[in-house]
């Protein structure tokens, strides 16, 4: 059974979130930043159900940014065992779903090998899965991917005239992800941070003041009641 107010017909393909607010979360309860991330947990998983509710095909979810290693090392720490435990505690469930998850990003030498190993084991795991791909945004950078891209490009040879947005996209981490037609940014800040930025040429972008643990199922729907009641036009006229 579809949310009230949400067309059939025009589900999105795709929908990526950037899961923010987390710190300010808790802050404004007197807790400590990582309680935020903790209480993340509730929000991203509730945000699954309403998006297998829906039917969507690909959720996307920025975890952790290239640029996040800024942070301190404690946070940073934290977000790593997080992400690990969360892949731990959640993947059978997310398998029983037939959710395929998978990760995106740079796998370089700063994630801990054994968050690698769970991220591997967890893709292994579902890779046969044919409901929604749940996809992780980790250690991921917009520019960082589409450099990775034409890098790999160019040490297969490729041609300057043959370096095309096709073979680019080809060279993604994800080539099969179709692009977003919603990205959907939490916590009242306008800006992508670094987010898909060869996929989100055309998408439409809905910020919410909603801070990330606050996020629910009922948000989602809403981002594709907005959607809707948008028109696309990708550089046309109106039809
Ligand atoms: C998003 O919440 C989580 C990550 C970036 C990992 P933040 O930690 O950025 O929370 P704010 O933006 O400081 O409130
Ligand atoms: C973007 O949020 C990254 C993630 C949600 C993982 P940030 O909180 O890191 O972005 P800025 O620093 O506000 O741009
Ligand atoms: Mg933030």
């Amino acid at each position: 059974m579809l949310p009230p107010g949400v067309d059939p017909d025009r589900i999105p393909a795709h929908i990526a979130c950037v899961m923010d607010g987390n710190g300010r979360w808790a802050t404004a309860r007197g807790l400590k930043r990582t309680d935020g991330h903790a209480a993340g947990e509730t929000a991203l998983f509730d945000t699954v159900e309403g998006a297998l509710d829906l039917g969507l095909r690909w959720l996307t979810v920025y975890a952790f940014s290239t640029e996040n290693w800024r942070r301190p090392a404690e946070e940073v720490r934290y977000l790593m065992g997080f992400n690990e435990r969360l892949l731990l505690t959640r993947r059978d469930e997310l398998n029983d779903k037939d959710v395929r998850v998978r990760f995106i990003g740079r796998r370089d030498w700063r994630v801990p090998k054994r968050v690698q190993r769970h991220i591997d084991a967890t893709e292994a795991l579902t890779e046969g899965n044919k409901g929604m791909t749940l996809t992780f945004a980790f250690n991921y950078g917009g520019r960082a991917e589409v450099v990775d891209a034409v890098q790999a490009l160019v040490r297969e040879g490729t041609a300057a005239d043959k370096l095309t947005e096709k073979a680019i996209r080809s060279r993604l981490y994800a080539p099969d992800m179709p692009d977003p037609d919603v990205v959907v940014r939490t916590s009242g800040e306008h800006r992508i941070s670094n987010f898909l930025l060869w996929e989100m040429a055309y998408s439409e972008l809905i910020f919410t003041e909603v801070l990330w643990p606050d996020f629910r199922r009922e948000h989602l729907f809403e981002a594709v009641r907005e959607f809707q009641r948008r028109e696309r036009r990708f550089g046309g006229v109106e039809a």
